[in-house]
């Protein structure tokens, strides 16, 4: 599907952000692992988080659709769950094979987990290392590195893990197959990734320490709960950068979850001048939430560094769409990461906003980007990237003339109401 944008005018009102996919996953996991029924409001329905209801719903859990985003859970317990027929399919999904791996690890059948042709491109050894140690017997089938894995659930025991990479996926599994183990499983992290699991697993009453660099964790049962997910401060931030640059522009996005370790956009935006105003609600599930209230600014270039990254990994796209219109050079460094994503997120941001005519150069581990450019509108593409496609679409709003952005379908792997959202907000 391509989609056509046209340049804005303005942007004004106010919306509610759809659930976060990261924290739908984990709600949907651990329900399934806990001891009884939790009710799960206001999860994410995009096509990530179906890819992690159909695998667990072939490992026998029962999650039924109350109303559009109210999901009901009915918990295996941590040793529950039952052999699937069929190879497990995650799609594009890194967070459901990569916390469903470190799940399967310890189960007592064999199983294998693969998806879409983006996903098989991505790195596994990452947590077939960890889960090995663990006593897993789990490997890539075609290769070292790459899905399909294969998985024979083993008696795991508990280990401590250094993380080589800066990643919540990778923390997640260890820490889920850690519950599965008698002992306590110690990781330590660099640079600290989103914390969502820690807060999780503290809400549903497993024996977790967390505290930045040191996460301990002792096998156990979870319990069911109420959960409420708070809106996806990923998905909000492309109405966060177009409200900055569209001129005349004033807006609040409601209900966004407000997790430290994801507000980095939102730190750098302020620090490159963004008139942002932030409105904190209560605390829910450990997870704080609030309004985000942006205006029309003027901004400034920035330097973006690796101990930086993993407060916004999944926000550089957007925030090299800002950097073409502050005032400087915007450098961007330590992001090599983002070559592991649902595409090379630095070649793919490179290729693109060049296209639209802004001045940005590509680096082995990160981005250089002089503004303010003018951006034309012109043909562009997705890359097959949900992040991307959004980008490219914000892009449109401040391009002159009409943009095309080619398989644009790729939205709905994080953000299936996207443009409905977008078009509440355009004047
Ligand atoms: C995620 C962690 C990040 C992020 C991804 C979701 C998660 O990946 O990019 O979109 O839900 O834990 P890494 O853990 O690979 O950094």
């Amino acid at each position: 599907m391509d989609k056509l944008i046209s340049a804005a005018k303005s942007l004004k009102g106010t919306i509610d952000i759809p659930g976060d996919k990261s924290i739908s996953h984990r709600a949907l996991i651990f329900a399934s692992m806990a001891n009884g029924i939790s009710k799960i409001q206001n999860l994410s329905t995009a096509a990530d988080c179906m890819s992690t209801i159909s695998c667990l719903n072939y490992l026998g859990a029962k999650i039924d659709r109350q109303a559009n985003s109210t999901f009901i859970v009915e918990g295996k317990g941590r040793f529950g769950f039952t052999q699937p027929l069929n190879i497990l399919d995650a799609g594009n999904s890194g967070t459901t094979i990569r916390l469903l791996s470190g799940l399967l690890a310890g189960l007592s059948f064999e199983s294998e987990i693969t998806g879409d042709k983006s996903l098989r491109k991505r790195p596994m050894k990452r947590i077939i290392d960890p889960l090995s140690q663990m006593g897993a017997k789990i490997s890539a089938v075609d290769n070292k590195n790459y899905p399909p894995i294969s998985i024979i659930g083993q008696k795991l025991k508990s280990i401590s893990y250094t993380m080589p990479v800066a990643s919540a996926q990778v923390k997640t599994a260890i820490m889920i197959a850690g519950l599965l183990c008698n002992g306590t499983t110690t990781i330590i992290e660099k640079y600290q990734s989103r914390d969502h699991t820690e807060r999780m697993f503290k809400y549903l009453g497993a024996d977790i320490s967390a505290a930045f660099p040191k996460i301990e964790i002792r096998g156990g049962q979870l319990t069911s709960a109420e959960i409420f997910i708070p809106g996806d401060i990923s998905s909000a931030i492309f109405f966060v950068v177009a409200a900055l640059l569209v001129k005349n522009s004033n807006i609040k996005l409601k209900n966004v979850g407000l997790n430290p370790t994801r507000t980095g956009c939102l730190t750098a935006l302020k620090k490159m001048g963004a008139n942002i105003n932030i409105i904190p609600d209560e605390t829910r599930n450990e997870e704080p939430l609030g309004t985000i209230e942006v205006s029309s600014s003027k901004l400034n270039a920035i330097n973006i560094s690796a101990g930086d990254i993993p407060s916004m990994i999944d926000e550089i796209p957007i925030l090299a769409l800002a950097a073409t219109q502050a005032e400087g050079k915007t450098i961007i460094s330590g992001a090599e990461e983002l070559r592991f994503k649902e595409s090379d997120r630095l070649k793919a941001i490179t290729d693109g906003l060049k296209r639209l005519g802004a001045s940005i150069i590509e680096k082995p581990d990160g981005l250089e980007i002089d503004g303010p450019t003018p951006l034309i509108g012109t043909e562009t593409e997705s890359f097959g990237d949900h992040r991307l496609a959004m980008t490219m679409a914000i892009a449109g709003l401040i391009a002159e003339g009409e943009t095309k952005i080619n398989n644009f379908e790729a939205v709905n792997i994080s953000f299936p109401e996207f443009i409905n959202n977008l078009q509440m907000l355009i004047n």
